[in-house]
């Protein structure tokens, strides 16, 4: 059977950890670390992210600060926003959460933000600080996939890791990550790749972050593989309060049986985007104290 990958306890673990820091912190007379938040508009998933991280910032005893504007501000005026808060002492890191409206370009956007407050990892300077001897500060995701390897003790030296999505928040930066830090043989494959299941099937270590749920099958897996499954896509489900549960994209009731450890969705690699993202921050904090 395998091993199931609990990110929701790794979580817990990560935000008690930084909350005993934070306790400390206090007791030396210090003041806290404090996160920034910025969202646009009023989509419903992005509010429920945000509220995910505000939470999180209660919990570990963190400063917050959430700036909600409305769909009708233009790029100008956001990047004025951003600037200011490059500027502020008192905020140690902050992010804007993504999607933005289609008149507002996240790569604009993001090229504004200072890369020593740039929590989510998003920027150029710190995607490029991947493959330097110190990394500044890592995208929170595949941040948040290599603390689970690290904790599970999951060796990945010399094995072959095959990722699924070059994608600039996961696929791309993990790839990285696990080329440099992991010492792995690494594949990325993507839309244009010809024969997916010939890759996947030589993975001792496959990650896929797509966002199609389905897209990987019993078939596709190498027995005792490890499994590090990205996707959390919505699909409708009138079982559910909410009318719909995530997917991930791996078929998880008939690939977890084969693998060695899994991860599951939810409750995998989500918990760890939310951790990720404290842990930037208060290494945002050091620095900026
Ligand atoms: N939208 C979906 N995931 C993320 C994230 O990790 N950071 C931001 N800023 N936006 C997102």
């Amino acid at each position: 059977m395998p091993n199931i990958i609990d990110g929701r306890q790794i979580s817990k673990d990560i935000k008690s950890e930084i909350a005993a820091k934070v306790q400390q912190l206090k007791a030396d007379g210090h003041r806290v670390p404090h996160l920034a938040i910025i969202i646009v508009g009023d989509d419903g998933a992005s509010h429920t992210y945000v509220n995910g991280k505000i939470n999180a910032c209660k919990a570990v005893g963190f400063d917050f600060t959430l700036m909600h504007f409305a769909s009708t501000i233009s790029e100008q005026k956001l990047i004025k926003h951003i600037q200011q808060m490059n500027e502020d002492s008192d905020i140690d890191g902050f992010i804007v959460q993504i999607p933005l409206p289609e008149h507002i370009s996240v790569e604009h956007i993001t090229e504004q933000i200072a890369p020593e407050k740039d929590v989510d990892g998003f920027t150029n300077q710190n995607f490029g600080s991947i493959v330097s001897d110190n990394p500044l500060l890592l995208p929170a995701t595949p941040f948040g996939i290599m603390e689970l390897i690290r904790r599970y003790e999951i060796s990945t030296t010399g094995k072959n890791c095959v990722v699924v999505g070059a994608s600039r928040i996961a696929g791309a930066p993990l790839s990285l990550m696990m080329l440099q830090e992991g010492q792995a043989t690494v594949t990325v494959c993507h839309k244009a790749t010809v024969d997916l299941k010939s890759h996947t099937k030589e993975a001792d270590i496959l990650v896929v972050a797509v966002g199609k749920p389905g897209l990987i099958t019993k078939d596709m897996v190498k027995e005792g593989a490890v499994v590090i499954d990205v996707g959390t896509t919505r699909v409708e489900d009138s079982s559910k309060k909410s009318g719909f549960r995530l997917s991930g994209d791996v078929v998880y009731e008939e690939v977890a049986p084969i693998t060695s450890y899994i991860t599951p969705v939810p409750g995998g690699v989500g918990p760890m985007t939310i951790a990720s993202l404290l842990l930037n921050t208060l290494k945002a904090y050091e620095r900026n104290r």
